[in-house]
């Protein structure tokens, strides 16, 4: 498995990462405590880090903080990179703590990776939540911010709320289907090296079966794993697909393991436009 730089953190990550959101089906039933399919779930997140996958990302309302913990339990922590988001109804200094602290307990952890604001909340101020980010950070507890599905002029709005550390990630739609953060996010984040968290990287599944693909993938590859290595080839982007069966983990996975030629990219990037 290929690693890179994540932003500025200093930190080397795999290349693709596996993301932990089901469907909302999951969700609501997990609140009523049913966890239909947990055991699966648990290996396919384990079959992503047995593949060389260090980089995970989950969210507090997902509902699947515990069963990232029950697949990184045995393994090495520190070798781990652990994303979490906090929900848009906490983003006020209290809240913030109080969830992040739900948030370690689930996943059985003393510190956190990365933390990312889900959604933004107009009616709390950016100032007041990046703050409390920055006191966890203080605190030993965090180790990196981040924010998702915010536009750029949001993103700089965080970034400048920052007081004594920087923005490490940004977390939105983006695969070969999804190609509008390369408009303005994507060259903002090259230009001020922050990572870009790439979800629907297959376009919510449906790359797997878009026969556009069939070229690149040549006898030795998937289109998936085409799909995959578009987005983890390039220099701060880092993929997520969804872990939830092993099997597709681990071709997933091989995504990180070889590179696109040039010439392929060119032909993606023009099939695609
Ligand atoms: N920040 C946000 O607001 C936000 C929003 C949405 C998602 N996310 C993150 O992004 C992650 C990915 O999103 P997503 O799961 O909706 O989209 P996705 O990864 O683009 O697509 C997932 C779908 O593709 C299928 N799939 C995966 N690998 C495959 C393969 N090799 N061959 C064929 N089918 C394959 C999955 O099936 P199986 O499940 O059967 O493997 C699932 O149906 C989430 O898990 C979450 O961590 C974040």
């Amino acid at each position: 498995m290929q690693l890179k730089d994540f932003a500025k953190t200093g930190r080397k990550v795999s290349v693709l990462g596996v993301g932990t959101y089901y469907d909302p089906a999951w969700i609501a039933t997990g609140f009523l405590g049913w966890k239909r399919g947990a055991r699966e779930k648990v290996e396919a997140i384990r079959a992503g880090l047995d593949a060389g996958i260090t980089l995970v990302d989950t969210a507090e309302i997902y509902q699947s903080e515990p069963l990232v913990a029950k697949a990184i339990a045995e393994k090495n922590r520190d070798e781990i990179f652990l994303a979490t988001k906090v929900w848009s109804n906490h983003l006020h200094r209290d809240e913030l703590v109080s969830a992040f602290g739900r948030s370690l307990a689930r996943l059985g952890t003393k510190y956190v990776d990365l933390y990312q604001v889900h959604f933004p909340n107009p009616r709390v101020p950016i100032q007041e939540t990046m703050s409390a980010m920055e006191k966890l950070v203080e605190d030993g507890k965090l180790r990196h911010i981040g924010v998702s599905n915010f536009s750029l002029e949001q993103i700089k709005d965080a970034q400048a709320a920052l007081r004594k550390t920087e923005l490490s990630a940004v977390q939105l739609d983006y695969s070969l289907l999804h190609r509008a953060v390369e408009n303005d996010v994507l060259p903002y984040c090259d230009s001020e090296k922050i990572a870009l968290l790439a979800y629907y990287p297959l376009g919510h599944g449906k790359l797997p079966s878009d026969s556009r693909l069939d070229q690149a993938a040549g006898n030795g590859r998937t289109r998936a794993q085409v799909a995959l290595q578009w987005l983890a080839g390039k220099p701060n982007v880092f993929p997520i697909p969804r872990a939830s069966r092993a099997e597709h983990v681990w071709e997933n996975a091989g995504a990180g393991t070889w590179e696109l030629s040039e010439g392929q990219r060119e032909d993606l990037d023009s099939k695609y436009r």
